[in-house]
């Protein structure tokens, strides 16, 4: 696939550059969602994944991902038990935070995720989504044709993570004044370190006291991108993972970030996490999750 540091660089639509890896974690939730005993309901997923001329085929279903042949089924069923782990895990953290009072959320990289249309929320609740702008512009059409309503007030905010964000941000009507929850899923391995930390200080700048986030955190990149289950998924997709993803290896874990500025820090692994939802991990995904951990903090 054509994907260039230039791509990377000035921003891209959802066949292009990181923009693909929302499309096929959209593919990976229709097919979550439709297995005897998935993790999540994802009903819209379905519509995304068989809208987009993509260059892979997008199945929608793991009887579909086995027309591909063997391949493609033992990447689709990694896609899709990984992601509906992940997805499962960060459902209860935002539900938690609305259920404890915190009326405004932020879901930084929102991609495909349509959790203000998923999940119920309190009323009057506000979430902001911020993704590239042709990426939510694909969204919304896609959206719109389906005659989604969202169960609270939803923004998109279209922005690029690494640049001044903040200011969209607050001019979409976000309150910097009121406890937020935040989350970052599938985002941070495609930061540079220095994005990476900026993201952080912005986010510790616009979070009154009260506030949380919860963060999908890769390990060990370096390590990781050499790694031949890593390959593998690379190599199906026909995406340049290594490209797309930043491997400094000398970064700052973002846990300790956010300890510095007085948060609140814990971890969970989601091998753990899959146990406790009775999911038997697949081999690809049980090699990944080594390098893998969802962060959570708190602003007390
Ligand atoms: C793996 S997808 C995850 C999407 C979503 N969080 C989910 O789990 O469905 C990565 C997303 O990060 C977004 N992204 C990566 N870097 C970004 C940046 N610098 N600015 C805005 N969005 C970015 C991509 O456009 C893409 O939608």
């Amino acid at each position: 696939m054509a994907t260039s540091a230039g791509q990377q660089n000035t921003g891209w639509d959802i066949v292009t550059g990181v923009g693909i890896t929302a499309l096929v974690v959209a593919a990976a939730r229709a097919i979550e969602s439709g297995r005897p005993d998935a993790l999540i309901d994802d009903p819209l997923a379905v519509h995304f994944a068989g809208t987009a001329p993509a260059h892979v085929a997008m199945p929608t279903t793991l009887a579909e991902a086995a027309r591909g042949g063997a391949e493609s089924l033992a990447v689709w069923d990694h896609q899709a038990s990984q992601l509906g782990v992940r997805t499962r895990r960060f459902d209860r953290f935002l539900q938690q935070a609305g259920e404890d009072g915190v009326t405004q959320a932020v879901i930084l990289a929102a991609g495909l995720d349509v959790r203000a249309h998923r999940l119920d929320w309190p009323s009057g609740f506000r979430l902001f989504e911020i993704d590239q702008p042709r990426v939510l512009a694909f969204k919304d059409q896609v959206l719109a044709q389906h005659g989604a309503h969202p169960r609270c007030t939803r923004h998109p905010v279209a922005a690029d993570l690494r640049a001044d964000w903040p200011v969209p941000l607050v001019e979409a009507g976000f309150d910097p004044a009121l406890p937020t929850v935040w989350l970052a899923e599938g985002l941070l391995g495609y930061l540079s370190r220095e994005a990476e930390e900026q993201l952080i200080d912005n986010v510790h700048e616009l979070s009154a006291p009260g506030s949380r986030i919860a963060l999908e955190h890769l390990r060990g990149i370096p390590q990781l991108t050499l790694e031949s289950e890593f390959r593998r998924v690379s190599l199906f997709f026909d995406v340049d993972l290594h490209e797309l993803m930043h491997d400094e290896d000398d970064r700052r874990d973002p846990d300790i970030t956010f300890a510095a500025h007085g948060w609140q820090v814990s971890e969970e692994h989601p091998e753990r996490v899959a146990e406790q939802y009775g999911r038997k991990l697949d081999p690809i995904s049980k090699a990944m999750a080594h390098h893998n951990r969802f962060v959570f903090a708190a602003l007390g």
